[in-house]
């Protein structure tokens, strides 16, 4: 990806579906100094996502965006990001899977986050499905997307032990502070 060079901050867009503490994080991080990155956007699949109220606290753009499979639809939301100058995508908490055309056209622009240490544990339910399977650690990743799930190229992985008395809800909040690590560090390695 395009090296950082100079003051000027990467427009970027954060994707999300619901609560938001990445999007809430990395709007905190991108108001730092050494943040290479400026949130100019936040997209969101349902108006119930509670990431929204964002919006209005930072004054950052906000857009409720039905995807649909049409390619006219599509090429409308592209032409969207790209008046808007939108230089990285970041997937955060977004549930839904993005088009191979979407991926292809923003190639190497689009970065997602997951709770577990790919490529052990794609899709959903990753902290059950660790537990259930006895591992000893978890944790998580910032990866490029591609067109297969959670299979893109790894930026960054953080590992977290699994105590004994470990359930899956304090696993995903275990995890969670580590995303908020994990996340601002990755977009730091990308643009050094
Ligand atoms: C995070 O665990 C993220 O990795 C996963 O969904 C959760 C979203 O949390 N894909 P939040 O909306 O950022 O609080």
């Amino acid at each position: 990806m395009k090296k950082f060079i100079g003051t000027k901050k990467i427009k970027t867009a954060v994707f999300i579906s619901g609560k938001g503490s990445n999007l809430r994080n990395l709007i905190k991080f991108s108001k730092t100094k050494i943040s290479p990155i400026s949130i100019v956007l936040i997209i969101s699949n349902t108006k119930k996502a509670k990431g929204l109220k964002y919006s209005n606290k930072y004054n950052i753009k906000k857009k409720i965006i039905n995807f649909t499979n049409s390619k006219f639809f599509e090429k409308n939301f592209i032409n969207f990001l790209n008046k808007k100058k939108i230089k990285l995508i970041c997937l955060a908490g977004y549930m839904k899977i993005l088009s191979s055309d979407f991926i292809k056209n923003f190639n190497g622009k689009i970065i997602n986050i997951h709770p577990s240490l790919l490529p052990k544990y794609k899709g959903i339910n990753t902290h059950k499905k660790a537990i259930n399977n006895n591992e000893k650690f978890s944790g998580c990743t910032v990866h490029y997307v591609s067109s297969k799930l959670d299979s893109g190229r790894i930026i960054m992985q953080k590992k977290i032990k699994i105590s004994k008395k470990e359930t899956h809800k304090s696993l995903a909040k275990k995890v969670l502070k580590k995303e908020h690590e994990l996340y601002p560090a990755a977009i730091m390695k990308i643009f050094s």
